[in-house]
């Protein structure tokens, strides 16, 4: 069908042509705003974790989306790893809460903020390493510049979490990848989410992450558990899986259904990101309005090919030979998880040899380790991509 109307939307946080599935977070969501609103206690702020492409980000600018129309202040950012990643994340907050602030100028909780949050976002920024403040930027001496970072962000979210309960909004930091952010961030944010809950503040991290996200914000504050929401978000089910493929196509007048359905259902596996490969590549591969069996055959062939440049190859080229035989060794368990300990035996290595080899391949993002003594490949369908793999 013509390829300047292909509704699908296969890429990193691209809203789909069809959100599907996803009610149940989308009203956990609401339910905060609600109750921010009615100034209500006792919420929790939300942790959403789950493989790669299954939606996480999408949902996350959903949600950021929904507290801006709300009012909310809202800074939105991506941790990042490696060596660079804290001063880097350092930077995205604080330009963002400068942003966040200057969006809510119009609005009623500006008058509050001008007297109770301002400032300290000021100070903040300047601690969190921001240069260059534009010249109407408040500061008010002795909040949040003693460049302490607990001290800081507690005084600072103090600050800001008054002004917007006396406006009934909340404010919220929505933190994607937030796997990659360093301890002493985290450690810092999970202190002051834990405040927040004991004073009442309206305040809310909403985070997004790999699987192994629960297990380390738990090591960073055992209490941690009891601060968050957890959603995990995964496949999706049967009929919301079809619903993804068949309103966009219906929606521009064509026709889906029956085994031709079937086939790229079971082709995508129920994944969001392989819903919109595969999506895209039938929309291209179809004859006619009413898409045929043999259509899907072909979408199908087309799309395995796309997922396997897209998603996977990147992944396998980043991988030195020896990290190589690590990966395939992990795939004799199809997806896994795979014990580390029988990687030793399959592999004849010793144990430190291959534990900095885990560590290469969780720093390239390829791998993460779901819990203690495991691994598992971060993109699904990685194990049997990997094992066609004759190179
Ligand atoms: N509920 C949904 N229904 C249909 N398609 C979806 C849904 N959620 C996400 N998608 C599609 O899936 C793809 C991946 O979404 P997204 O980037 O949000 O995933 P992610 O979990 O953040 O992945 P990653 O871990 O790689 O960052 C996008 O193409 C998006 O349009
Ligand atoms: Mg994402």
């Amino acid at each position: 069908m013509e390829p300047a109307l292909n509704p699908f939307a296969p890429g990193s946080g691209v809203m789909p042509p069809a959100m599907v599935g996803r009610q149940t977070e989308i009203d956990a969501f609401d339910l905060l705003i609600a109750r921010a609103k009615a100034n209500t206690a006792g919420n929790r702020g939300i942790l959403l974790t789950g493989l790669r492409g299954v939606g996480k980000t999408v949902l996350l600018n959903m949600f950021a989306e929904q507290a801006r129309r709300n009012g909310w202040l809202v800074a939105q950012f991506e941790a990042q790893p490696g060596a660079e990643g804290p001063k880097v994340v350092r930077m995205k907050l604080a330009r963002e809460l400068q942003l966040g602030v200057r969006r809510l100028k119009q609005s009623s909780a500006w008058s509050h903020l001008r007297l109770q949050g301002l400032g300290s976002i000021s100070n903040i920024s300047v601690g969190l390493g921001l240069k260059g403040l534009t010249a109407d930027m408040e500061f008010t001496p002795g909040r949040a510049d003693s460049k302490d970072l607990h001290i800081d962000l507690e005084e600072m979210v103090e600050d800001v979490s008054l002004s917007m309960h006396k406006a009934r909004a909340g404010f919220a930091l929505v933190i994607d990848e937030m796997q990659d952010l360093d301890d002493e961030l985290l450690g810092a944010l999970l202190t002051v989410q834990h405040t927040a809950g004991q004073r009442g503040w309206p305040f809310y991290i909403i985070g997004g992450g790999l699987p192994s996200l629960p297990g380390k914000v738990s090591e960073t504050r055992p209490y941690a558990e009891r601060l968050f929401q957890y959603r995990m978000i995964g496949k999706l089910s049967h009929d919301a899986a079809s619903d993804a493929l068949t309103t966009p196509i219906s929606r521009l007048g064509g026709l889906l259904g029956g085994e031709a359905l079937e086939l790229v259902l079971e082709a995508a596996g129920r994944y969001p990101y392989s819903l919109q490969a595969y999506g895209h590549t039938l929309w291209e591969a179809a004859s006619g309005k009413e898409i045929s069996t043999g259509d899907a055959r072909l979408a199908v062939q087309l799309g395995a090919e796309a997922l396997d440049q897209d998603f996977f190859v990147a992944r396998w080229q980043r991988a030195t030979g020896a990290e190589r035989s690590y990966l395939r060794a992990m795939s004799l368990d199809g997806e896994g998880p795979t014990n580390t300990a029988d990687l030793g035996d399959r592999l004849g290595k010793n144990h430190s040899s291959l534990t900095s080899q885990r560590g290469r391949l969780i720093e390239k993002g390829i791998i993460f380790s779901p819990e203690h003594g495991q691994i598992q490949f971060t993109v699904p369908g990685m194990g049997a991509f990997i094992a066609r793999q004759t190179d």
